[in-house]
């Protein structure tokens, strides 16, 4: 009988279990007492299986390892979870693996959906340059959505990573420089992935990552060493992931790097001290891939054994194809050198999840064709990366107000490397599919312009080549054309995971390619494209009009020629500074004022600077261009003094006085200008976006209370010191328009 029920059942499309599941009774009782039910059923070698996580073959995201028994292993309950399978299909088949179990513990499919699952969209670090929390939102919900209907329960992301050096590839994936814009953003993304709650058939669970400090790796050199102060940790460092925490983050993954010596994924003062003792995490840390067996070559264990030892004490709950824990945990408790105590604690919090989604009750609820067909990659979900898309492209120039183009320019040319390219605009860390329609620059302007435009193309040269020989044709074809549209860069993959570089400089001889086109007198507008803050002096000191428009995804064409056409005014602001040189690195806005500071921005007279170039980087934080332009004026404060306990309203006025529909970022900084330990000249601690027609005015409000004021002491407590404060306005870092001071009062000074 059971092999004819299966065959029939797998004709039906639902195995035996899916029927069983179906059958199961509603449960009344509450997680916590389903899990510990379960749990006391689990021998000690199923517990452990529930701490393994292996990857699929078929979408390595890291060093793959032989494992022919994987499959074989969930069959026997040696596996809790599985990354990079993908598909209604593939986890339906997967899951029915783990349901031949003897406890039918369903398993979790995890992945990296970091900007997008079938529709991509634009990289995070280029979503953060919209300021745009409802926008940022929106991204991560359509992923959620998507992937969901795919199979899968869990994202890899967010990446709240605060990153102030661009040679670290992976600042493409994060939200750049600053803690308070990543700490909202981190925010953002994690309500998006995890919508209104956990098991909601559009819902995945997020993982913040990579914790914690992986982005100040030494020289920007991916995996490489970090070092710094319990301060930095904890004012700069931190803060985003408890801001993705206090909103809901299901789980946490760990980070490749050693912080002060001690690797993350062994660190218990960060897993166990800070995210599970102090901040009372309930959820569930994953160690990112393979970093447990990884502490043999950080020299910080001697065997997978001793690794595996390390990692489970210091808080990291699943082993992400390290293959330590299935192959050393069982030996590890029965020789009494990890409490099967602490087993039981990590075997809890994932199987708590595994309930939250819903899977004991219906392991393939997620796993549904149906579902997946009608939302994958809808026309809705790419007008939504369209919106989100141009809402990320920043203005970094618009000498002579070159742009908006018209959509009647009669003859326009497409030259450089990436004009035509589809592939470049995903971006790294999008989930690849063989037949995506990514829309390149030109098919943009192609969908943009009617017929009486003619499109030319010409590639001029290859990203990293160094080959003039296209320079010719691409001269040509500029001296036949209107207006050149110049779009060059990196290629996608030289941001990302090891994609460290040491020169940020556009790659090969794309700059020149520029000059050789401005030469021919056309009007040049210039796309710089990349997943990182890039170099490009030559185009910056002489181009017209130049967009940084980063990898902005599926409809990034699309995106791109509504605002070279005015249907979209751009209002991105970077989140990152772009240095003039790799050897100003690290150059960031929030930096410290120093004994010798250098009001010229330049050194000399014992000041400090350099010789041969201005501290201040080529584009700043907060830096972007609209096509209209904006007035702040009338500051006012309702006191210039106030006690912690009290607050400060600021009002400003905002006015659109151009000519164009647009929108600003009104950013508020503040400076510590006395304290007992040195505070950074400018700090970024409230902003709003506005949006006005020309000649609309809107009155922008901040409120300043004690918690914006405050920071860790020399006895790092969270404190705020009476005394002096400096507030700036403006629309950039490096562009403060209106500017006062007022005093934090010793209360006891008021009695
Ligand atoms: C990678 C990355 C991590 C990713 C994981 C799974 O090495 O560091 O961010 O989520 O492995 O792909």
């Amino acid at each position: 009988m059971q092999r004819t029920l299966l065959l029939a059942l797998a004709l039906s499309g639902l195995s035996y279990n899916a029927i069983a599941q179906k059958a199961r009774p509603a449960n009344t009782h509450s997680v916590d007492e389903r899990v510990n039910q379960l749990l006391a059923q689990m021998t000690l070698e199923e517990k452990v299986g529930q701490l393994n996580q292996y990857t699929s073959d078929r979408l390595a995201t890291g060093p793959l390892t032989e494992n022919s028994s994987k499959y074989e292993d969930i069959k026997t309950g040696k596996v809790g979870s599985m990354l990079n399978v993908r598909g209604a299909k593939d986890t339906r088949m997967v899951q029915e693996l783990a349901m031949r179990s003897r406890l039918k513990i369903p398993l979790l499919f995890g992945l990296d959906v970091i900007h997008g699952y079938r529709v991509t969209f634009p990289i995070p670090l280029a979503e953060a340059s919209s300021w745009d929390m409802k926008a940022i939102e929106t991204s991560a919900r359509v992923a959620a959505a998507e992937s969901a209907a795919a199979g899968i329960h869990w994202t890899f992301a967010p990446m709240v990573d605060i990153a102030r050096d661009p040679r670290w590839g992976r600042v493409m994936e994060g939200a750049g420089e600053d803690t308070y814009l990543g700490s909202m953003i981190a925010k953002a993304r994690v309500k998006g992935f995890q919508g209104k709650q956990l098991g909601d058939l559009d819902a995945v669970m997020a993982c913040v990552k990579h914790f914690a400090a992986y982005g100040a790796a030494i020289g920007g050199r991916d995996y490489n060493s970090v070092e710094m102060g319990d301060r930095t940790l904890w004012e700069t460092y931190l803060p985003p992931f408890k801001a993705a925490l206090d909103a809901g983050a299901a789980t946490f993954m760990n980070s490749f790097n050693d912080l002060n010596g001690i690797p993350a994924t062994g660190n218990s003062y960060l897993q166990r001290d800070i995210l599970k003792g102090k901040w009372g995490f309930t959820g569930f840390v994953v160690s990112d891939w393979s970093s447990i067996k990884e502490m043999i070559p950080h020299g910080f264990a001697k065997d997978p054994a001793q690794a595996a030892e390390i990692a489970i004490k210091a808080g990291s709950d699943m082993d992400m194809e390290g293959r330590a824990y299935i192959t050393s945990l069982v030996k590890l408790v029965n020789d009494k050198k990890v409490d099967v105590a602490i087993i039981d604690d990590a075997v809890r919090r994932i199987l708590r999840k595994k309930f939250e989604l819903g899977l004991f009750d219906d392991p393939y609820r997620f796993s549904n064709e149906a579902r997946e067909k009608k939302e994958l990659n809808s026309y809705a979900n790419r007008a939504k990366a369209r919106d989100v898309a141009k809402r990320s492209i920043v203005l970094l120039k618009n000498d002579g107000q070159l742009l908006p183009l018209s959509k009647n320019t009669k003859t326009i040319a497409v030259i450089g490397p990436l004009g035509r390219s589809n592939i470049d605009m995903m971006g790294f860390w999008s989930v690849k599919w063989d037949n995506d329609k990514l829309v390149s620059v030109y098919e943009g302007l192609e969908n943009k312009l009617g017929k009486n435009t003619k499109l030319l193309y010409a590639k001029g040269c290859g990203i990293t080549d160094t080959s003039k020989a296209g320079f010719a044709e691409a001269v040509a074809t500029a001296k036949q054309a209107d207006v050149v549209i110049m779009a060059v860069g990196e290629a996608y993959d030289m941001s990302g995971e090891a994609k460290s570089k040491a020169n940020i400089h556009i790659p090969g001889v794309q700059e020149e390619l520029v000059k050789a086109v401005q030469a021919t007198g056309k009007p040049v507008v210039v796309l710089t494209m990349s997943g990182r803050p890039m170099i490009f002096n030559w185009i910056a000191d002489n181009a017209k009009a130049i967009l940084h428009t980063w990898w902005l995804g599926s409809e990034a064409g699309n995106a791109i020629a509504d605002v070279l056409f005015g249907d979209y005014d751009p209002a991105g602001k970077l989140t990152m500074s772009f240095p003039r040189s790799e050897g100003q690195i690290p150059v960031y806005y929030n930096h410290k004022s120093t004994g010798r500071p250098s009001p010229t921005d330049l050194a000399g007279s014992y000041r400090s600077g350099y010789l041969d170039m201005p501290n201040s980087p080529r584009y700043a934080f907060g830096y972007g261009l609209s096509y209209t332009t904006f007035e702040l004026s009338d500051l006012k404060l309702d006191k210039k003094a106030f006690v912690d306990t009290d607050s400060i309203t600021v009002t400003c006025n905002l006015k659109n006085t151009g000519k164009y529909a647009g929108e600003e970022v009104v950013q508020l900084y503040l400076q510590d200008v006395v304290a007992s330990v040195t505070r950074p000249v400018q700090e970024l601690k409230g902003f709003e976006k506005v949006s006005l027609k020309p000649g609309e005015s809107k009155t922008i409000k901040f409120v300043i209370n004690k918690e914006m004021l405050s920071f860790y002491d020399q006895q790092m407590k969270w404190t705020a010191e009476p005394g002096e404060f400096k507030l700036m306005i403006g629309n950039s870092s490096d562009h403060i328009t209106l500017r006062t001071n007022f005093e934090l009062t010793d209360r006891s000074a008021n009695q």
